[in-house]
């Protein structure tokens, strides 16, 4: 993957030497561009020494070949992150007047854009108005984080973190098709019940399957609110995140936040059990009896206030565990369940079979979670083309 990174004179610049490490480090060839205004805020020797690439500032030098043309046959996708109000205004108006503009005027291929700027500026309608003009012509923009800004003030403006910004790029490569306009709820990570004053009982999920479907569903533009349980995972700032611990305040969120979706992906690894009783105290004795209860079926609640939406079921079973996969399916009144082996838990790769009512089901096989979650949400996007 070959990627221009263009770096404009945010004081968000200094992040994009983290996005050229991830960007190096999974294996791709960057080469930036850098604004005069930028050059307040890194220097190009950082940029070279973290690129191991030459860094391109000005147009007009006395060297041979023609720098924006060949920056622009060179790369397949041009990164701005972060982007200016003043970048993101000159490429509305097709204005070339220095390397990194005129390099975006001559590239054919998928241009990205990660604005960073001061609320004020965010929402200012012209800013907005530019975006929504580049939207309409194919650029791609991911959506900057709410949280503390520079000025002191907290607000929406924020550069995103460097993970999501190159889960953003592989998506605009592997040209997902966009879920502008649904609302997606996830659920992801594993829930505990309290044994004692200190011990839990939970299990094994590291809620890496609910981390890519929020990052896939946030790449892909769609309005994502998830309810995570514990996790072993990094789950990403400024997005919608409710944390929970046990299974009956997961039931809660889920009952506030329903109604707001039009879809619900429940990849939470929910507990089945907890104890009779919880003990105020720590335990001490020699030997412990405890006994069990069932939890209540979160889909099976939610499915008794009858809404029309659609939702995604889970399942973890030893062996082929298909039949037990439909019986749920059909059971919850699920529009499909995702059925995946327990070789699946706490791992980076996983395979998987969609089981969907009166459907083949459909077999994914070697692949990874992130590529998974792309494959989740396509046939959710389907669905909800049919609902209209
Ligand atoms: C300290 C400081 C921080 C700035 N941060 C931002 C920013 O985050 N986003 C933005 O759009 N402009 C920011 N600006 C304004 C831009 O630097 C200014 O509009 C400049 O002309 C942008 O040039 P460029 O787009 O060619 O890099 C900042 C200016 C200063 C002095």
């Amino acid at each position: 993957m070959n990627i221009v990174l263009g770096i404009t004179g945010s004081i968000a610049g200094y992040k994009a030497l983290e996005l050229i490490r991830l960007l190096r480090k999974q294996g791709a060839q960057v080469r930036v561009v850098l604004t005069k205004s930028a050059l307040n805020f890194v220097t190009p020797l950082s940029c070279q020494t973290l690129s191991d690439n030459e860094v391109y500032i000005e147009q007009f030098l006395l060297d041979k070949g023609i720098k924006h043309l060949s920056l622009a046959d060179w790369a397949d996708i041009m990164v701005v992150a972060p982007a200016t109000a003043n970048i993101i205004a000159k490429a509305a108006q097709g204005i070339g007047d220095d390397l990194l503009s005129t390099t975006l005027l001559s590239f054919d291929k998928p241009i990205l854009f990660v604005p960073a700027m001061d609320t004020r500026m965010w929402e200012n309608r012209i800013v907005q108005l530019n975006i929504e003009k580049l939207k309409g012509l194919g650029y791609h923009f991911l959506a900057p984080i709410s949280g503390p800004l520079a000025s002191g003030k907290i607000g929406k403006g924020r550069f995103p973190e460097v993970s999501i910004i190159y889960k953003k790029i592989v998506s605009v490569l592997e040209s997902y098709p966009t879920l502008r306009g649904m609302k997606i709820l996830i659920t992801g990570g594993r829930t505990e019940e309290d044994l004692d004053l200190v011990r839990v009982i939970t299990n094994r999920s590291s809620g890496r399957m609910g981390l890519e479907l929020l990052n896939a569903a946030v790449c892909r533009e769609a309005r994502v609110r998830a309810i995570f349980g514990r996790v072993d995972v990094h789950l990403p700032e400024g997005y919608d995140i409710i944390q929970v611990r046990k299974a009956e305040q997961l039931l809660n969120q889920l009952k506030k936040n329903f109604d707001w979706c039009d879809c619900l992906i429940m990849a939470a690894a929910v507990g089945d059990y907890r104890p009779e009783k919880a003990s105020s105290a720590k335990f001490h004795s020699q030997r412990l009896d405890i006994s069990f209860k069932k939890n209540v079926d979160l889909l099976e609640v939610l499915k008794r206030l009858n809404k029309k939406k659609i939702v995604v079921g889970f399942s973890l079973e030893p062996g082929s565990g298909l039949k037990r996969a439909r019986e749920k399916l059909l059971k919850k009144g699920l529009s499909f369940i995702v059925h995946n082996p327990i070789k699946a838990i706490e791992s980076e790769k996983t395979e998987a079979t969609i089981v969907r009512p009166q459907k083949r089901p459909i077999h994914i096989r070697n692949t990874t979670k992130w590529r998974l979650a792309n494959r989740i949400l396509d046939e959710c996007l389907s669905e909800w083309r049919k609902i209209g």
